[in-house]
């Protein structure tokens, strides 16, 4: 396989799948998050220094987005936490990078936790705006999710907000609520009766995994406050794999499903600048077929 500038390794994650099924059309899934896009001229603001914004690199993730294009996935989905802390510039920076998947009608977008930083970028509603649900933003902004997304005839993305506001954003959980929990549902159940595979997509994690990095300490004082509603969703209803994002360190987790153990898929951050591997930049590629998710591969950026 071939792949473009920045990206040193591509591997594949978490072996899985045996071959396709006859006549079965492969669509390749592209998965992305936490790109973080800073505007590092404006901090210090919103609790941030202009040295935090170093973690992050838009050139790694940059790198991960040229290769997905050269691989030419079938969609790209980002689940969340575009921006450092919800800056107008970062939005623009964010959409920019992001165009040409946008252009060609191939990716989804869902906002996370630091895209609704500030008061202010929730009530402009920045994010609509600047990069809607397709990338291509909105005039106005108007409530957006669940976006569904057809992968095919085989699959459908169903893509979920769960950014919430908070006064303290360091202590502030997301939510799905129960509008958004139904309509997943219904969704869910509606595609897998005409023999789709869903995945369902959104910013927070669902479950962390046993092994704990530091950083948890954080993501663990804003979790996803009904992931205990996801958990019974998957259980009851057939849910092909969940998406996230929010911890910056990839890592696969099942949860029992309704059809068999269901992957719940962080993909760490595209842009973290960081020397352990499980915390290097990274994009997912999936394989996915109507009986799910066929296979996981890494593309891993290269050290700046
Ligand atoms: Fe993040
Ligand atoms: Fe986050």
């Amino acid at each position: 396989m071939t792949h473009g500038g920045g990206v040193d390794s591509i591997h594949r994650a978490f072996p899985s799948g045996s071959a396709p099924l006859p006549g079965a059309r492969i669509l390749r899934l592209g998965h992305i998050s936490d790109l973080h896009v800073a505007d590092r001229s404006r901090y210090p603001r919103n609790g941030f220094t202009a040295r935090d914004c170093e973690r992050h690199s838009t050139r790694l993730a940059k790198g991960l987005l040229d290769a997905l294009r050269e691989i030419g996935v079938d969609h790209l989905v980002v689940t969340g936490d575009l921006t450092f802390s919800g800056e107008p510039r970062e939005f623009e920076r964010a959409a920019e990078l992001l165009r040409p998947f946008a252009e060609a009608g191939k990716l989804t977008v869902v906002p996370g936790n630091h895209d609704v930083w500030t008061e202010e970028s929730v009530e402009t509603g920045r994010f609509l705006r600047a990069l809607g649900p397709d990338g291509k933003g909105m005039k106005k902004a108007a409530p957006s999710y669940p976006h569904v997304v057809p992968l095919g005839d085989e699959a459908v993305l169903v893509a979920l907000d769960s950014a919430r506001y908070g006064d303290d954003p360091w202590t502030t959980p997301g939510r799905l609520g129960g509008e958004q929990l139904r309509a997943a549902r219904e969704l869910a159940r509606e595609h897998a009766r005409l023999g789709r595979a869903v995945l369902l997509a959104f910013h927070h994690h669902v479950v962390l995994p046993p092994e704990r990095v530091p950083s948890d300490a954080h993501v663990c004082r804003m979790p996803l406050a009904d992931a205990d509603q996801v958990v019974r969703l998957v259980a009851e209803v057939p849910v092909a794999a969940v998406l996230h994002g929010h911890r910056h360190t990839a890592f696969r987790v099942d949860l029992p499903g309704a059809a068999g153990p269901t992957p719940v898929l962080c993909a760490g951050s595209a842009s973290r600048t960081a020397d352990e591997p499980v915390r290097r930049a990274r994009a997912y590629l999936y394989e996915v077929d109507r009986t799910g998710v066929r296979s996981v591969e890494a593309l891993v950026a290269g050290t700046e």
